[in-house]
C-alpha cells in the first residue's frame, strides 16, 4: 500500500526547505501526492508559517511555480510544534494520523534526538503501521550507527525502514549501473587488466553555507565520503548482480563494500580552508576537515592493484561530482603522441552533478604528415539527450511511499561504509590549511600522481 500521510520531523531545518518541500511540490504537481503532510519541530511554528516557508523554498527551487499545484500542497500541510521528548507531541500526531493506514515518517533530525523520536512513535503505536525514512548522518562511527540501528529495528519492522543516501536517487549516479550493465562495450574491460586507476571527486565551490555549527561536528569524511562517495565507488566497482531484483542489487552492492580495505591514515590528506575557523559556530581551534583526499583499495581479483583515488572538499575552484576511469596504454604503443607530448590515456569521465553526462577521451590521428595521435572527446550531455529527469529527493520520497527499497541502503551497507572510513575518523594530526578556490592542500596532489581536473562547466 502506498503511504497515505507524510510526517516531516525536523521540518524547520535546512534539508526540508532546500530539498523536501520542492520534492513534495513536484510530486503534487505530477499527481503523485495528495495526502496530509505534517511538519513536526520544536520551534513554535503555526500552519501559516509552514506554508510560507514551503512557498519560499518551492519558488527558490523552480523557475516557475504552478499555483494550482502549490495550493494543493499547501492545503495538505499542517504543523505540530512540540518537544521530541514529550509524549504529548506523539499523542497529537497519533490523533492527526487517526485515519492513516501507512504513514511515512521522515527523520531529518540530529542523531541525539533520534532515539526519543523512534520511541515516541512506538509508544503511541505509530511505529507498528508506519514506514520510516532515516537521513544521514547515521551515527558517528561503526559503534554508534549499530546502536541507532538497534533502536530503529526495535521499533520498526526492517521492511519498513528506508535509509536514505540521496546519491542513489540521482539519475546520473544510477546511470553508472545502466552504463555498465546495459552496454556490452565496456564491461569486458572493467578490470585491472585494462583500467589503470579510478578517481572520484566531489568538489564544492562554496563553504559551509550557514551550516558551520553542524558541519564542524561532522567534517568532510562523515559528511560525504562515508556515504555519497562510497556509494559511487560501489556502483563503479561492484560485480553484476545475480538477478534483476532489489535483493540481488543490494547484495552485489554490499558484497563489493565488504571487499574494500579500511582506509589508511598514511594515504589520507585532510585539509581545512583558510578562514573556516572564523565562521560562527566553528571552534577557534577546530581540527575538522573541510577537505579530504584518500586512496582506496578493493581487495578482489577484478581490482587487484587498481587504486581508487577519492577527494572531496568545500571552497574548491568549482562544484562538480565526477568519476574518471583511466585506462591503461595500448599493450604495444605504435603511435606516438603528436609533437612529442606525453602519451595520454583513454578516459571515461562520468559527470554526476549539474550538467550530468559522459565524456570519453580517445586518441585520434593528429592532422599532418606525422603519424601521431592526439586526444579528442566524445561527449553526451544527459539533459540535452534525455530531457528533464526527476530530482533525487522526489524519486526517493516517491519510492519510499510505495515501499520500494531498491534505492535505499541496507543496514549492512552503512555498517560497511563506517568500517571503511573508521581509521581516518578523528585523526589527531593537524589538518593542512588550503586557500579558498584551490584544489586543497599540496600534499593531496602527490597522493594520486595526477588528478584529472573536473569539468566545471
Ligand atoms: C549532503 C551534505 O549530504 O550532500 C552536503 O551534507 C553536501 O554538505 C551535499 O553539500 C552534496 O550533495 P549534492 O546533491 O549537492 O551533490
Amino acid at each position: 500500500v502506498r503511504s497515505d500521510a507524510v510526517v516531516l520531523f525536523g521540518v524547520t531545518g535546512d534539508l526540508v526547505s532546500k530539498k523536501l518541500f520542492p520534492a513534495l511540490y513536484e510530486l503534487t504537481r505530477r499527481g503523485r501526492l495528495d495526502v496530509p503532510v505534517i511538519g513536526v519541530a520544536r520551534s513554535p511554528w503555526d500552519d501559516q508559517q509552514l506554508v510560507a516557508t514551503a512557498r519560499k523554498s518551492v519558488a527558490e527551487a523552480s523557475d516557475e511555480v504552478d499555483d494550482e499545484a502549490f495550493d494543493a500542497l499547501a492545503g495538505n500541510l499542517s504543523m505540530i510544534s512540540g518537544d521530541y521528548a514529550d509524549p504529548v507531541t506523539y499523542q497529537r500526531l497519533a490523533e492527526r494520523l487517526r485515519d492513516a493506514e501507512r504513514p511515512v515518517f521522515y527523520l531529518a533530525i540530529p542523531p541525539m534526538v533520534f532515539g526519543s523520536v523512534v520511541q515516541g512513535l512506538a509508544a503511541v503505536g505509530l511505529a507498528d503501521r508506519g514506514r520510516v525514512i532515516v537521513e544521514k548522518p547515521f551515527g558517528r562511527d561503526l559503534a554508534s550507527s549499530a546502536e541507532l540501528d538497534r533502536t530503529l529495528q526495535g521499533a520498526f519492522d526492517p521492511t519498513r525502514v528506508f535509509r536514505i543516501d540521496h546519491y542513489l536517487g540521482k539519475e546520473a549516479v544510477e546511470g553508472l549501473y545502466a552504463f555498465r550493465f546495459a552496454n556490452r562495450l565496456f564491461e569486458p574491460l572493467w578490470n585491472s587488466e585494462h583500467i589503470d586507476n579510478v578517481q572520484v571527486t566531489l568538489a564544492e565551490g562554496f563553504g559551509t553555507q550557514g551550516r558551520a555549527g553542524f558541519y564542524d561536528t561532522v567534517g568532510a569524511t562523515r559528511d560525504v565520503l562515508q556515504n555519497h562517495i562510497l556509494q559511487v565507488v560501489a556502483l563503479i566497482a561492484m560485480d553484476a548482480p545475480e538477478g534483476d531484483d532489489t535483493d540481488a542489487f543490494r547484495e552485489a552492492e554490499a558484497a563489493v563494500l565488504r571487499q574494500i580495505e579500511p582506509l589508511s591514515p598514511e594515504f589520507t590528506v585532510r585539509g581545512q580552508y583558510a578562514g573556516y575557523r572564523d565562521e560562527p559556530g566553528v571552534a577557534p581551534d577546530s581540527n575538522t576537515e573541510t577537505f579530504v583526499a584518500t586512496r582506496l583499495t578493493v581487495d578482489s581479483p577484478r581490482w587487484a592493484g587498481v587504486p581508487f583515488y577519492l577527494r572531496t572538499g568545500k571552497s574548491l575552484p568549482g562544484t562538480a561530482t565526477e568519476v574518471v576511469v583511466e585506462f591503461k596504454q595500448p599493450q604495444r604503443p605504435l603511435i606516438p603522441a603528436a609533437g612529442g607530448a606525453a602519451a595520454s590515456a583513454n578516459l571515461l569521465r562520468f559527470r554526476l552533478g549539474r550538467g550530468d553526462g559522459i565524456t570519453m577521451s580517445i586518441q585520434a590521428k593528429s592532422p599532418g604528415a606525422e603519424v601521431a595521435s592526439r586526444p579528442v572527446d566524445l561527449s553526451v550531455d544527459f539533459g540535452a539527450a534525455l530531457g528533464r529527469r526527476q530530482e533525487a529527493y522526489e524519486r526517493l520520497l516517491d519510492d519510499a511511499m510505495d515501499g520500494q527499497h531498491l534505492r535505499f541502503a541496507r543496514a549492512e551497507t552503512i555498517r560497511q561504509e563506517w568500517r571503511i572510513v573508521e581509521p581516518i575518523l578523528d585523526l589527531s594530526t593537524p589538518v593542512r590549511a588550503y586557500d579558498r578556490g584551490s584544489w586543497g592542500p599540496a600534499d593531496a596532489d602527490a597522493l594520486a600522481g595526477g588528478w584529472h581536473v573536473p569539468d566545471l562547466g
